[in-house]
C-alpha cells in the first residue's frame, strides 16, 4: 500500500495564483496517519541539491479547521504577492521516517500598456509559463440579476481593448491552460472614458481644488481693487483743497513775472 504524502502526489507540482488572490498549498498525508513535526518551508532559489530555507510570505497561514483530519497539513496564502513565487516544501515524520514534498507557486498578473486615450493593451504575465499552452481573454458580464456570465473574446497572450466604448467597461480575465485543461486566471478592471465621467472619486477632488484656487484668485483681485479705490479716494481728497493750490500757483506766477520784468530792464 502507498503511504506518505498523497496530495500533491508528485514533487514539483505547480500551483497557480493571481496577484492579490488566495491560494491553498496542499499537503495531505495518507488517511489515518498523523505526521510528527510537520513543517512548511519556502526554499530559496538556486540551491538544487542542498536547498536552504527562506522566510515564509506575510500572508502564509496553516489551515486549522476542526473538521480537518490530522493527516491534512495544508497551508494557504491569503493574499498572494509576486515575490511569493517559488518553491515550497512541506515535510513531516511517519514512524521515524522523514517525508517531504516540494511544490512550485506560479504567480500570475496582468501588465497593461501605458494608457492612451483610446485603447489599452493587456498582457498576461506568469512567473513561470513553461506548462502553459494557451491563453484566452474573456469579458465578465453581470446581468441585472447580479449573476455573471463569461464571454470569450480572443485567444493569445495579449489583448487590445478600446477604452472609448462603454461596453468594454468592467472586468476582464486572462485564462491560461495547459495540456490537461485550465490552470488558472487573472482579472483586470477596465475604466472606459464614458465610464469615467460617471465616476466621481478622483476627478471631483481635482475640480474642487480648481474652484478653491479660482476663488482665492478672485479674492486677491478684489483686495487689490479695494486698495486702488482707497488710494483714488485719498488723492481726490487732497484735490478738494484747490484754494491752497491756487495760492501756491499765484505766488510762483507773480515771482516769475517779477523776474521776467527785472530781466527786461
Ligand atoms: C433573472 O433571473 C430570472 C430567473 O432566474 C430569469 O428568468 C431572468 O431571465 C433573469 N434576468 C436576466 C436579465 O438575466
Ligand atoms: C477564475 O478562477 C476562479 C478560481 O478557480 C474561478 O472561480 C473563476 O470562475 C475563474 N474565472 C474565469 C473567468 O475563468
Amino acid at each position: 500500500t502507498l503511504t506518505g504524502i498523497i496530495h500533491p502526489s508528485t514533487d514539483g507540482t505547480k500551483l497557480y495564483a493571481a496577484v492579490g488572490s488566495s491560494v491553498s498549498l496542499p499537503c495531505v498525508f495518507s488517511s489515518g496517519l498523523t505526521p510528527s513535526d510537520p513543517i512548511w518551508e519556502k526554499l530559496k532559489p538556486g540551491f538544487l541539491f542542498k536547498p536552504s530555507s527562506g522566510r515564509l510570505p506575510a500572508s502564509f497561514s496553516l489551515s486549522s479547521s476542526s473538521s480537518q483530519p490530522l493527516s491534512d497539513k495544508s497551508a494557504s496564502l491569503t493574499e498572494v504577492e509576486v515575490g511569493d513565487k517559488g518553491r515550497y516544501r512541506c515535510s513531516g515524520a511517519l514512524d521515524g521516517q522523514q517525508l517531504s514534498r516540494n511544490m512550485e507557486l506560479v504567480v500570475a498578473k496582468i501588465i497593461s500598456s501605458p494608457p492612451s486615450k483610446t485603447s489599452v493593451t493587456l498582457t498576461c504575465d506568469l512567473t513561470d509559463s513553461s506548462e502553459v499552452t494557451d491563453y484566452e481573454w474573456v469579458q465578465l458580464i453581470s446581468d441585472l440579476n447580479g449573476s455573471q456570465s463569461v464571454q470569450s473574446v480572443q485567444k493569445g497572450i495579449s489583448l487590445s481593448i478600446n477604452t472609448e466604448s462603454e461596453e468594454n467597461q468592467g472586468e476582464w480575465a486572462c485564462r491560461f491552460s495547459g495540456k490537461h485543461g485550465i490552470l488558472g486566471n487573472v482579472t483586470y478592471h477596465i475604466h472606459t472614458m464614458s465610464g469615467l465621467s460617471g465616476h466621481k472619486s478622483p476627478g471631483s477632488s481635482q475640480n474642487t481644488a480648481v474652484v478653491v484656487g479660482l476663488g482665492f484668485l478672485l479674492l486677491v483681485l478684489l483686495l487689490i481693487l479695494a486698495q486702488m479705490y482707497k488710494n483714488h479716494r485719498r488723492r481726490k481728497r487732497i484735490f478738494q483743497f484747490p484754494a491752497l493750490e491756487t495760492i501756491v500757483h499765484t505766488n510762483s506766477n507773480e515771482r516769475e513775472e517779477r523776474e521776467r520784468n527785472q530781466e527786461k530792464k
